[in-house]
């Protein structure tokens, strides 16, 4: 039986690890694992909560009852918080922000990294997040860390903003991404960094077509 390979794809949110991982994954035949939604699904459940940010004991005792599970559908990511669907409730701006500030505690951390490890034993995979390559997968057989300026980022992120018939403005993305950016960058434990053997790509320039190729032409090194 072919070994299951794993790719790493990190960066910071805006950088189009998403839509590269969705196109490689297809192009590989290979699962694709976001794993910002694991976050993202906890988050939403602590919003419901109504706990305070300060409350961490509030959210760990949370973190003890909640069952986060990840299926998939057609190759398509579902996220079930237990045992409810909720892909379609994680994007909301609030959710976005707790993701970010609930990703900061490790024990969340640890909880869901366990069940990214699990899935990723069973399959071959495209993983994209924040420290695939540096703590998730440490021995995943490529890396690569995608970014480009937080200008541009906000860019993609209004514009898509607007496509979804959202009223938003550029400037509460840009400040809401880099207020993000630094708390995934500032925290102690598993923070956005690229991993020393990873393969760092500018996305700024480049179409996501332009970017595959660059990933593949590594890849087929
Ligand atoms: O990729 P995303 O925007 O869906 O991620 C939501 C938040 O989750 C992001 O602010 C950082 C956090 N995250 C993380 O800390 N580690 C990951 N592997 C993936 C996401």
């Amino acid at each position: 039986m072919a070994e299951n390979i794993a790719v790493a794809l990190d960066g910071p949110g805006g950088s189009g690890k998403s839509t590269i991982a969705k196109m490689l994954a297809k192009r590989l035949g290979s699962i694709y694992l976001d794993t910002g939604a694991m976050y993202r699904t906890f988050a939403l459940k602590v919003l419901r909560s109504g706990l305070n940010k300060s409350d961490r004991s509030g959210i760990l005792k949370i973190l003890d009852e909640t069952k986060v599970d990840v299926a998939f559908e057609n190759g398509e990511q579902r996220m079930l918080l237990d045992g409810e669907d909720v892909t379609g409730l994680i994007r909301e701006p609030d959710v976005t922000e707790w993701a970010s500030f609930v990703a900061s505690i490790p024990e969340v951390r640890l909880k869901l990294v366990e069940l990214q490890r699990e899935v990723s034993k069973r399959v071959s995979i495209v993983m994209d997040g924040r420290d695939i390559g540096t703590y998730v997968l440490p021995h995943a057989q490529y890396k690569f860390f995608l970014t480009a300026s937080p200008e541009v980022r906000a860019k993609r992120r209004y514009d898509e903003s607007l496509a979804k018939g959202m009223t938003v403005s550029y400037s509460e993305i840009y400040e809401a991404l880099a207020a993000r950016d630094a708390q995934d960058s500032g925290r102690d434990f598993a923070p956005l960094r690229q991993a020393e053997d990873a393969i760092l790509i500018d996305t700024g320039m480049l179409t996501p077509g332009e970017v595959m190729e660059t990933i593949l032409r590594h890849m087929n090194r």
